[in-house]
């Protein structure tokens, strides 16, 4: 066919997503004329991992959520948030982040035309997510504190000023982020045997416990998984079962010391059977790289806990033989750079920095051929 312009067009269209309001628009629990303000989020790949599947004798599949249009799965509940807050008339609205919830709601923000206000912990964020919500138009505001002190002035915030709150204690963040899990379950046609996820403030275990439980009531799923939460070390409230007054890991996005959801995902944790465990910096940087290694998955630090976790229990002796495994990586290695190159040199690797002659000879000894 072609247009009056002179330019083709396919006579079949291929279905593009739409993003996840309107992909599963009704399964969510939003006000059911909101319109979406959505970049396409969601519908990210579920890539098997043969790296992983031979360690573990099962099968193992990466839900990779840095694919997402800001490098992270926080686009999932912002969509929903932003849209609700869009639609009943907010003109601001402001998040506490560790990083990627402040370049969500800022790019979703200035979709929406709305005035997006960051309060991240002052010195603790990667260079990408600053980037990300400061041309995104954010107002940064750094506060002497971590996250859980940024978390309290916006609930403060919002509720004193004319300004929408969208952290995930927001429950419209709920929403969209449990449409992970639907996704997972329509791509593989059931639920996994376990499911391995990075925990901070909570808000993506509950999500998905809240996804897979309305899949089984729905009947579409045979089971549901059991669920494994993996905290940094020096963050790991959920682990030792009291609050850290100064929560301190590598895996800046982690780095929370009384998590919003606590309960929630407590209650995930417990009715699938699950647990938390705590994984040390060292650990996670580790799996970081090798997940980029074996896998061609680049993840930023805190995203490699899941997998971190996995390592760590089969060399703790637990078995996953025969099993299904998802592990969710929630965020892109590309936030976070510096960190991924620091522990690539700790691992005594070196990066190449031969400058050569531009001549095939020099380039072939330089490539050791
Ligand atoms: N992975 C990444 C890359 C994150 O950015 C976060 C949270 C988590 C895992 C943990 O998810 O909080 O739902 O348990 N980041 C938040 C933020 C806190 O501000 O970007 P959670």
């Amino acid at each position: 066919m072609t247009s009056a312009s002179g330019v083709s067009s396919p006579a079949v269209r291929t279905h593009q997503w739409r993003g996840v309001i309107e992909e599963y628009r009704e399964l969510l629990d939003i006000p059911a004329d909101t319109p979406a303000v959505t970049l396409r989020e969601g519908g990210t790949p579920l890539v098997h991992s043969e790296w992983l599947s031979e360690l573990t004798g099962g099968q193992v599949h990466l839900k990779v959520e840095g694919d997402n249009p800001t490098g992270s799965f926080k686009d999932r509940g912002m969509t929903a948030a932003i849209s609700v807050a869009k639609h009943q008339g907010a003109q601001a609205v402001v998040c506490a982040s560790t990083g990627n919830t402040s370049a969500s709601m800022a790019a979703y923000a200035a979709k929406a035309r709305l005035n997006p206000i960051v309060l991240v912990p002052e010195g603790k964020i990667a260079a990408g997510k600053m980037a990300q919500a400061i041309l995104h138009g954010a107002q940064v505001i750094m506060v002497k504190g971590n996250f859980d002190d940024c978390l309290r002035l916006a609930k403060e915030l919002a509720a004193a000023y004319p300004v929408a709150l969208v952290n995930s204690v927001n429950p419209v963040r709920l929403q969209g982020q449990k449409t992970a899990a639907f996704e997972i379950v329509d791509f593989l046609g059931d639920a996994t045997d376990y499911h391995l996820l990075p925990v901070g403030n909570a808000g993506n275990i509950s999500a998905y416990w809240l996804g897979y439980q309305q899949y089984a009531d729905l009947g579409r799923i045979t089971r549901k998984p059991v669920m494994r939460g993996f905290q940094a070390a020096g963050a790991s409230p959920l682990v030792t079962g009291e609050p850290f007054p100064d929560p301190e890991t590598r895996a800046t996005a982690i780095r929370i010391g009384n998590p919003a959801s606590w309960t929630l995902a407590e209650k995930a944790a417990a009715e699938s059977g699950g647990r938390f465990a705590s994984v040390t910096d060292e650990r996670i940087l580790a799996a970081q790289l090798e997940l980029a290694r074996h896998d061609g998955v680049f993840v930023e630090p805190a995203s490699a806990a899941g997998v971190a976790g996995l390592l760590q229990e089969l060399e703790q002796g637990e078995s996953y033989t025969g099993s299904s495994i998802v592990i969710t990586v929630t965020g892109h290695g590309l936030k976070d750079t510096a960190t991924a190159l620091e522990g690539f040199a700790e691992a005594g690797g070196t990066v190449v920095d031969d400058v050569v002659v531009p001549e095939v000879a020099a380039v072939a000894e330089a490539a050791g051929l």
